[in-house]
Parts: C-alpha cells; structure tokens; sequence
C-alpha cells in the first residue's frame, strides 16, 4: 500500500516558502493586510500614549535585534503568515515615513494592542487604534498610497482581491472593556448575549467596508478561551482548569460571528471568509499542553499582576519553547507558531479553507 509523493516543482516550492520563507518564484498572494489587537501588533502602539505597549525587554527576546512592540517573545501570527506566503513581515502603519508608505506594496499592519471591535474598548489604559480607525488608515492606503504604485484602477483592484486581509480582534472587548464594570458602562447596558451581538453586527459593518476598499480573501479570528489564560486565573485565584464564566461569554460572540461569516461569504459578491477558530484550537492546546510540546499554563516572564504584562528588563523562563504563554495574556512565539502552521496547511485551525487554498482560490 505503499504510496510515492513525487516532488513536483510546486510542492518543492512550497517547502522552501515554508521553512524559509522565500523561493525562486514569486509570493502566494501579493500582500498581506493586518488588522487586530496587540496578538498581531508589529510596533503600532510604539508610536501611542498608551501604558499597552511592549517596546521594551524582555519582549522581542527571540526576535532579534530585540524589542519591536509585538506583546510576545518572538514572531506572532502575522509573521508566521507573512513567512509563509513568503513576504516580508507586514510594518506597523505608524512606523512608516511617507515615502515608505508609498512604496509599501506587500502589506501593511494597523493592529494596535487593547483595541477592540468597539471604539471605547482599551481607552481607560490609552489610546488605541480602534478597528474603524484601522479601516480609516486602509482606506488611506488604498486612496493616497497604492495608486503611486499601480497604472490603472483595475490593476489596484486585481491585486487587492488576491491579497490576504487578517483580522484578529474582540478579547479586549471583553478583557479591557465588559469585564471592567469600574471603567465602562458596557456591562450595564447590555446582557452578555446583547453584547455580543453589537460586536458581531459592528464587526460585520466592518468588514464590509474593508471589501468595498477591494479586499476579498479574509481570514478572521473567532476569539480565544480567555478564562484560561494566566492573568484571569490568578484573578480567581485558582491553579488548574479555566474562568469558564469568562468563557462563555466569549462563546457567544463566537457563535454569532461563525453564522455572520457565512451570511457575508454568500452576500458579498466574490468574497471568501475563512474562519481562524481560535478558541477550539487554544482550548485543545490547554487542555492535552503535553501533547503539543508544553510543559507550563504559567507565563514565561514575571508577570506585572496589574498590566498582565512582564515587567521591564527581568530574565524570563530558560526554555520559552515549552510554556503556552509568554506573559499573562499572550501566547508564547510557539504558540504562535504551531496555530499559524495549522492554519496555513492544516484542517481543523482554519475552515473551511486554510490559507494555502485561500491563495489558491480563483
Ligand atoms: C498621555 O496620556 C496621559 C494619561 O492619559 C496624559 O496625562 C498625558 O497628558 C498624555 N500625554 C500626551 C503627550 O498626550
Ligand atoms: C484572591 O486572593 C486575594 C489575596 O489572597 C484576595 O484579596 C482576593 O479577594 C481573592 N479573589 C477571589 C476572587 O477570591
Ligand atoms: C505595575 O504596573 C502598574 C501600571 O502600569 C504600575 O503603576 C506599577 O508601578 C507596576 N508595578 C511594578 C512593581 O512595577
């Protein structure tokens, strides 16, 4: 029953794509759009007055040269992604200067740590950029920027429809929004169930107006069991299982948000919308973490209890590869790196494509 795979040029090509990021021929897709909270964040909230920043050790301790701003030890999700589409690592926005806005044709990254769906969401720690403000700078790009680089409106609009647009957000809706009754209203105004349909029905407008700029390869982030992490466990003050109240109140935005995409997916004429679940997937790692490598639910870093955060220029863990989480809130570049790999080859991370198809879609 033995079964040969030959090594086509493709296929080699691929791996090449995969473990090195780079190949003769040219990249899968021809940008990489970011937009999200501090998961994906490349160094945007470096450029805000905001306490939610990582520009400083030990973050950035396996990204060399150092600090970035990305909230974890090395390449986050986005990176991953680029790597494997085998473009460079989308720049954070704020970062660029004019020119280089301007030549900037593979990809750019609005994300910005504590932003939410919401616009309130994150503002008690500083300011943020909101998903609407992150539209308005994509909006930007696609007006002012883009056009310098292409020679009619039809090329612009080819290459925005192959391009991938990632949209990672909607923990700090809830971890830097409802779940903080003294600093907003949200969890006075609505049940938990009301809630996540305003996030769902904002989240939706949203993306609509993304594909009304040309995009229409989506991926999109349901939200991560976020009573499991570490700074919400020690809120409650237990040391094993999960905040399954937390939970379920994510849970409900996911469910909205699964029916949302596929709703979208056949109203928006040639749109795709592949579904990045999230929180299935983080569930499972928490739960069987020998199975994947792990060996500790802890953060790596000494955590800040009152940011979540590690505090500045205190050594972290030795072995960064074997813990879920790198502070009290984000996944450790491991994490990041095995979800990223499932989604962008496997089955189950993202659905119902993964990413190679999504490149490979007509
Ligand atoms: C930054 O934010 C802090 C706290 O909200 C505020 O006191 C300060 O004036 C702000 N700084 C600037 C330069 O806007
Ligand atoms: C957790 O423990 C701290 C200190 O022991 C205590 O002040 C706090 O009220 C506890 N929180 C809960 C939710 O039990
Ligand atoms: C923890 O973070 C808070 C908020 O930024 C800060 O005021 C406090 O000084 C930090 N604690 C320590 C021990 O650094």
């Amino acid at each position: 029953m033995a079964k040969t795979f030959p090594i086509s040029l493709l296929s080699f090509c691929l791996l090449l794509h995969f473990f090195f990021g780079k190949c003769l021929s040219s990249p899968l897709a021809p940008a990489l759009y970011v937009f999200g909270d501090s998961l994906v964040d490349s160094g945007n909230n470096d450029f805000l007055n905001t306490s939610a920043k990582a520009n400083y050790n030990p973050y950035g301790i396996d990204f060399p040269p150092g600090p970035t701003g990305r909230f974890t030890n090395g390449k986050t999700f986005a990176d991953f992604l680029a790597k494997y589409l085998g473009l460079p690592f989308a720049p954070p926005f704020l970062g660029l200067s004019e020119d280089q806005k301007s030549e900037t044709i593979t990809g750019m990254n609005y994300a910005s740590g504590s932003a939410g769906i919401l616009r309130e969401t994150g503002s008690a720690i500083g300011t943020n950029l909101a998903l609407e403000i992150q539209i308005e700078l994509f909006q930007e790009t696609v007006k002012n920027y883009l056009p310098k680089k292409f020679k009619t409106k039809n090329e612009l609009l080819q290459y925005l429809s192959k391009s991938i647009f990632v949209v990672d957000i909607g923990s700090n809706d809830y971890l830097n929004n409802y779940l903080q009754p003294a600093h907003y209203t949200s969890s006075q105004l609505y049940s938990p169930v009301q809630f996540a349909g305003v996030l769902v029905k904002k989240i939706k407008e949203s993306l609509q107006d993304i594909y009304n700029l040309g995009a229409r390869k989506f991926l999109v982030f349901n939200i991560a069991p976020i009573g499991c992490t570490p700074a919400l466990l020690s809120v409650e003050n237990i040391t094993s299982g999960c905040v399954e109240d937390a939970n379920q109140l994510v849970s409900l935005y996911n469910e909205g948000l699964t029916e949302m995409l596929q709703d979208l997916g056949t109203s928006l004429q040639g749109s795709t919308f592949v579904q990045a679940e999230f929180y299935a997937s983080s569930y499972d790692v928490i739960q069987n973490l020998y199975k994947y490598g792990f060996t500790s639910r802890s953060p790596c870093c000494s955590v800040n209890a009152s940011t979540a955060q590690c505090y500045p220029d205190v050594q972290p863990c030795q072995d960064r590869t074997t813990h879920i989480y790198w502070d009290a809130v984000h996944p450790s570049q491991q994490s990041n790196f095995l979800f990223a790999t499932g989604c962008f080859l496997g089955s189950s991370q993202c659905t119902p494509l993964n990413i190679l198809q999504l490149t490979q879609k007509q």
